[in-house]
């Protein structure tokens, strides 16, 4: 047997398959489903920054609570350049009510308790506002790690790309003042730099970057003729966007990196790990398989390095990373027009 074991974020994994936060990591049921099929770890499912922001307020309301932001409401704590409609305001107070902290909270702390495989705690947020001490409770509860996802769509046209950019390291700054657990950061790719923003945010203290968030996808339904939401689910023809940058990242930064976005087979695992990940990520892969796919996967990954003569993970993390391209754009260029002008 090949050994599978990896270490990400200093913390001790047994493969480098990590279920991505999703829908299916938020009942013991299904965590304690992923754990025995194989996982290395697991990524709850998000609390919403907009959740802690109103029963910040709630706690305010009722006394409660150790906040001092005594002159706040839900209204202002919750960012209005972002909310300015109603409807969202009440989708997003509706889905908090439901949704609660301490229901958060006890998921973890029973997670730990049914598993014994690293429970990461995961949080979607898109501002800096007064919300991050509750990364505290979430590490008094007993996680081993956390993923903030962080994702601000560059969509303002009042906002410059620096602008946007601080917020990531705001939110990272205050984070780092309320734990101690690790923590990672899962982004998206609308930077004005990438390769230059990732570096910076993989030293800010952060152990891990997930590499890439998959983004909302909007489409057009042309008989309604509205807007319409695209595919919730990856293909698996949807990994190469991740596949390059990890590549041209791996080595070149102070931190883990996490691969995500259109892993759908044991052949993508191993080309993200051939580029340099750290581990990878999957969540659509399970709604359209299920969680089986996982020992699956180990086992393929078990003959293909028995195949290939590598006893260990490190054996082959990036062999195939850009690490020693001083200009993976100019290689890639002429790859590009090789291939290109050659069709007609
Ligand atoms: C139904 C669904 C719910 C998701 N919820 C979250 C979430 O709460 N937090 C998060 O960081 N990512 C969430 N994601 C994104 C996934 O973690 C992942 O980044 C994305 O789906 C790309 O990976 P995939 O190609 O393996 O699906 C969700 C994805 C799906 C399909």
């Amino acid at each position: 047997m090949a050994n599978l074991e990896t270490t990400y974020m200093g913390l001790k994994l047994r493969n480098p398959l990590i279920a991505g936060s999703c829908g299916l990591t938020d009942s013991i049921t299904n965590i304690k489903t992923i754990a025995d099929n194989g996982i290395g770890a697991i990524v709850i499912k998000s609390m919403f920054e907009e959740q802690i922001h109103i029963e910040t307020e709630k706690y305010i309301k009722n006394g409660q609570g150790n906040v001092n932001t005594s002159t706040k409401t839900a209204d202002n704590l919750i960012d209005k350049r972002i909310y300015d409609y109603d409807e969202a305001y009440s989708y997003i107070y509706d889905y908090a009510k439901n949704n609660t902290l301490e229901k958060y909270l006890s998921l973890i702390s029973e997670a730990k308790k049914s598993v014994d495989v690293p429970i990461i705690a995961s949080i979607n947020c898109v501002s800096n506002y007064d919300w991050q001490s509750f990364a505290k409770r979430i590490q008094d509860a007993g996680a081993d790690a956390l993923e903030l996802n962080i994702y601000i769509l560059p969509s303002d046209f009042r906002r410059s790309g620096d602008e946007n950019e601080n917020v990531y390291f705001e939110i990272i700054n205050e984070v780092k003042k309320f734990i101690k657990i690790p923590f990672a950061v899962k982004i998206g790719y609308y930077f004005s730099s990438l390769a230059q923003t990732v570096q910076k945010l993989s030293e800010t203290g952060t152990k891990g970057l997930v590499l890439f968030n998959r983004p909302y996808n909007t489409d057009i339904d042309i008989e309604k003729i509205s807007l319409s939401a695209g595919n919730i689910y990856s293909s698996d023809f949807e990994y190469n966007h991740t596949l390059r940058w990890i590549s041209i990242l791996s080595g070149k930064t102070s931190c883990d990196l996490s691969a995500s976005t259109g892993v759908h087979s044991y052949e993508t695992v191993i080309k993200m790990l051939l580029a340099g990940a750290t581990t990878v990520q999957m969540a659509s892969v399970f709604y359209k398989h299920g969680f089986i796919v996982v020992g699956d996967f180990l086992a393929r990954m078990n003959d293909w390095m028995n195949r290939h003569h590598f006893n260990s993970i490190s054996d082959f993390r990036g062999k195939l990373s850009k690490n020693n391209l001083e200009n993976p754009a100019a290689i890639e260029r002429v790859q590009f027009m090789k291939l290109y002008s050659g069709i007609e």
